[in-house]
């Protein structure tokens, strides 16, 4: 994979900027990928995985911080799109020391990437990688931080789903609708709150006993099925993906009965070209990316000093966003996916360009 764009060479991703981070002593090996920063400021998440060479670690920032890109475009902040990794396996390298390095790397870069959790980092670590760089997002809310990014996920996903509800049904509720939640962790279990009180049945499944007790205890109304493959096959208006990625594949998507599908799992389309699969049969797609924005919103409005309600409101309007997509997505005949790509693309081109007006 090329990391310069040329004309010559459509293969290429076009990031403005790739930095590989060494510090030897702690251990640290990091690659900060800057897709772009035509909005403002990179804003993305730092993933610790041990990925099994150096050059998944790039493949994978290179695709998620051009995939941040898109979403902070459509959450309609004022930041561009970025992520880094740290290659390694956090249950054993994790330390003070290698954090505050990498957090000395992060600062390097002046404020041109913002970090933030992922995979494998937490509140705590944000923490400790401020303590070198004042370029995070996602801290304790007791050092201002924006805390749990879970709740205006979930807040946001529930928005989506109403427009998409509206959409094909034309009312924005989920009222009387049955819509089955694949994965009842931290999003998960905020957004079955959501649905039931907007008078939806909920129909549910986890691979964690944990999860499942949870369920049990908090909602018992919510009716379980034993795997995400029986929740699809199931009589459920809407599909709610909020475990891993690749929810929406080839074995998946002829079975689904769901007439929309609007979650929060990250990268639910397992290859390109799914989306058209999914159109032809008539589901409607509510774009991952657009309605599981709440998370970035939530600590990108750390930057200014968290305040939840405003950050609330921005989730809200992924309400909005989805509408517009959606409606583009029939005025053009392209799927969803294709228009939220759109018109991420022409925020950034228009919005961007206004800064070759010249101030002082
Ligand atoms: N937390 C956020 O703010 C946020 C923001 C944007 C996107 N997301 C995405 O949303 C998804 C859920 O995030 P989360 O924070 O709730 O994660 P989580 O780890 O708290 O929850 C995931 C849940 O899915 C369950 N699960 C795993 N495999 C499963 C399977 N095969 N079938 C059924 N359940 C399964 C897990 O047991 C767990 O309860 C992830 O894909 C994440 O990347 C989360």
């Amino acid at each position: 994979m090329g990391v310069f764009a040329s004309t010559d060479d459509p293969g290429s991703t076009g990031h403005e900027q790739v930095v590989f981070c060494q510090d030897k002593q702690s251990g640290l090996k990091a690659i900060i990928g800057i897709y772009s920063t035509a909005l403002g400021p990179a804003l993305g998440g730092t993933r610790f995985y041990p990925y099994a060479s150096e050059e998944d670690a790039l493949a994978d920032v290179l695709d998620l911080s051009r995939g941040m890109a898109y979403k902070n475009a459509l959450a309609g902040l004022d930041l561009g799109g970025g992520k880094a990794v740290i290659w390694g396996d956090p249950e054993q390298i994790k330390s003070e020391a290698l954090l505050r390095a990498y957090g000395r790397f992060v600062e390097s870069l002046a404020g041109r990437y913002y970090t933030a959790c992922d995979v494998g980092t937490y509140v705590a670590d944000m923490d400790v990688i401020a303590r070198e760089t004042k370029y995070v997002t996602g801290r304790s809310v007791e050092h201002g931080g924006a805390g749990d990014s879970s709740i205006l996920t979930a807040w946001g996903v529930f928005q989506g789903m109403r427009a998409a509800a509206e959409h094909v049904w034309g009312t924005p509720t989920l009222s009387g609708r049955r819509v089955g939640v694949a994965g009842l962790g931290k999003v998960g279990k905020y957004l079955t709150a959501h649905l039931l009180s907007d008078g939806a049945e909920v129909v549910a499944t986890d691979v964690n006993p944990k999860a499942l007790e949870w369920v049990r205890a908090t909602h018992p109304q919510v009716e379980l099925v034993d795997d995400t493959a029986a929740l699809i096959a199931s009589d459920v208006d809407v599909y709610a993906p909020c475990a891993l990625g690749g929810a929406l594949n080839d074995d998946t998507v002829p079975v689904l009965r769901a007439k929309v599908v609007a979650g929060a799992a990250n990268n639910q389309l397992a290859h390109p070209g799914i989306e058209k699969v999914l159109a032809d049969r008539g589901i409607l797609y509510a774009p991952d990316y657009v309605v599981n924005a709440g998370g970035v919103i939530q600590v990108a409005d750390e930057i200014e000093g968290f305040n939840f309600d405003r950050a609330k409101l921005r989730a809200t309007r992924i309400y909005d966003t989805t509408r517009e997509i959606l409606r583009l997505a029939d005025d053009e005949g392209v799927p969803p996916a294709v228009a939220a790509d759109r018109l991420a693309e022409r925020r950034m081109a228009e919005v961007g360009r206004l800064r070759t007006i010249h101030l002082r």
